[in-house]
């Protein structure tokens, strides 16, 4: 069949010249949204009189078939069609004949993509917020069952002063929960209409694009046709809040496979989400968390991509927001894919309570406790801080802990030093007292819980 845009054209063409223009081979994807918007395009063209009714339900009648053959994997997608929009377009044809024609009346591939994606993103948008709820929930119930575990808090990645892994948990829990909200603040501008703008510059014919949105579920229309047929903003900001969500997921993961290897100890993964070697037996390898973290990077790929091929772009549309659809639909895979092994291995994975808690024994992450005990006898802090770390180098050099000093010596250095020192410095009581807002204190851990509680409910 000769090309649907054939007319001015002498009908010779190279076979590797139309596959590189192509993008069926990719926007295939969108066909469920192409033939939605189809839908509501040609039941606006009847609601307006544009074209009669005979030959809208025709046309209505052949894309509802087209539809069934989509959803059975009956259709098979043409190089030489180009895209989505015109395949189905050609399906069409071969399903009522030339009526077919007038479905395109009013409009143009330029708005008919754009409004395919605004559909496409806002259910991935709607599914990548409910798989960050259940994962913040796996988080909230994970750091229930570790209110009372105690393990090193690090800056620098060294040991700085213990913690609550519950506290740590939540920590990832209210980067989420940020992660959440940009996507949710992000569907009032996906879920706006280019629909109607045709070309670039509206259209003759009296169309009703109320109706269309309407018939779309969309919350808004374009105001103006140029922007509506050139804006990709959308998109962009769907890749750069996946791109912060990945970041986050890849933090933890580095943290995991930390803590699941030999030095630390702190957790291990389940089997599922492990993979052995194939020539050291001994080997459980936490692929699926470096994986997570090595795919962050195709993640910001994608999102410098598709910023890079819009800076120089003219109003209004140019081939060249064809590359915009490969870096989304993986983006998306990418992001779905991520946030389900996240949570199973979040959910599943197993805690080394008393590796953690001794760990905070043999170490001088209680330091702060003691320059704070010395501050709360009115020594100024500053003062404290040099005492304390005086005696942490003596120390090292006796190659002892600051629980360790006996009471007659903390004495010598400051007398102000009582026998209830060395409650203070266990890492468990350091944990307890940190009753400031937002704190590790368990105290607060359990409000946090409680709040998180709260919103997930509410959600
Ligand atoms: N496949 C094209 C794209 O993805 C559809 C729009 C084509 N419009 C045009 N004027 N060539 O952008």
């Amino acid at each position: 069949m000769a090309k649907l845009w054939g007319g001015r054209f002498d009908g010779k063409n190279e076979a590797w010249i139309d596959a590189f223009g192509a993008s069926i081979p990719f926007d295939q994807l969108l066909a469920k949204q192409d033939i939605q918007g189809s839908l509501a395009h040609v039941k606006m063209l009847i609601h307006t009189g544009i074209i009669d009714e005979a030959d809208g339900n025709k046309i209505i009648q052949g894309l509802l078939a087209i539809q069934e053959k989509l959803a059975a994997g009956e259709l098979t997608f043409s190089i030489e069609n180009e895209d989505i929009h015109l395949n189905i377009e050609t399906f069409l044809h071969e399903e009522i004949g030339p009526v077919a024609g007038k479905l395109h009346t009013a409009r143009s591939r330029n708005d008919q993509v754009a409004t395919d994606m605004h559909l496409y993103l806002k259910d991935v948008v709607k599914e990548v917020i409910d798989l960050i709820a259940a994962f913040r929930h796996v988080l909230v119930e994970q750091a229930e069952s570790n209110i009372y575990t105690i393990m090193p808090g690090y800056t620098h990645l060294q040991h700085a002063q213990p913690i609550s892994f519950a506290h740590h948990l939540l920590a990832y829990y209210s980067m989420l929960t940020r992660d959440q909200e940009r996507f949710t603040e992000s569907l009032t501008r996906i879920d706006i209409m280019p629909l109607g703008s045709a070309a670039l510059a509206g259209t003759t014919f009296p169309i009703d694009r109320a109706y269309s949105a309407e018939e779309l579920g969309f919350g808004s229309i374009y105001s103006n046709s140029l922007d509506a047929v050139s804006d990709r903003d959308f998109i962009l900001e769907f890749l750069s809040n996946a791109a912060i969500l990945m970041m986050h997921l890849s933090r933890f993961c580095e943290e995991l496979i930390l803590w699941c290897s030999h030095e630390f100890q702190f957790v291990e993964l389940t089997d599922t989400f492990s993979t052995g070697s194939s020539i050291m037996p001994q080997k459980k390898n936490p692929d699926m968390a470096e994986l997570i973290r090595g795919k962050t990077g195709r993640v910001y790929g994608n999102l410098f991509s598709l910023l890079t091929v819009m800076k120089g772009l003219p109003l209004a549309y140019n081939k060249d927001f064809q590359e915009d659809k490969e870096g989304m639909f993986d983006t998306t895979e990418t992001i779905v894919k991520s946030l389900q092994i996240m949570t199973g291995m979040i959910q599943t994975m197993q805690v080394n309570h008393e590796r953690m808690k001794r760990s905070t024994e043999k170490d001088f992450s209680n330091a702060t406790e003691l320059a704070d005990y010395l501050a709360g006898k009115g020594i100024p802090f500053r003062q404290a801080h040099e005492i304390v770390g005086k005696l942490v180098s003596e120390c090292l050099s006796k190659g002892i802990y600051l629980q360790d000093i006996p009471l007659e010596e903390y004495q010598a250095v400051q007398p102000v030093i009582e026998a209830d020192i060395y409650d203070k410095l266990d890492s468990y009581t350091a944990v307890k007292n940190r009753h400031s807002y937002g704190g590790t204190g368990f105290d607060q851990v359990k409000q946090q819980i409680e709040a998180a509680k709260q919103s997930l409910a509410l959600a």
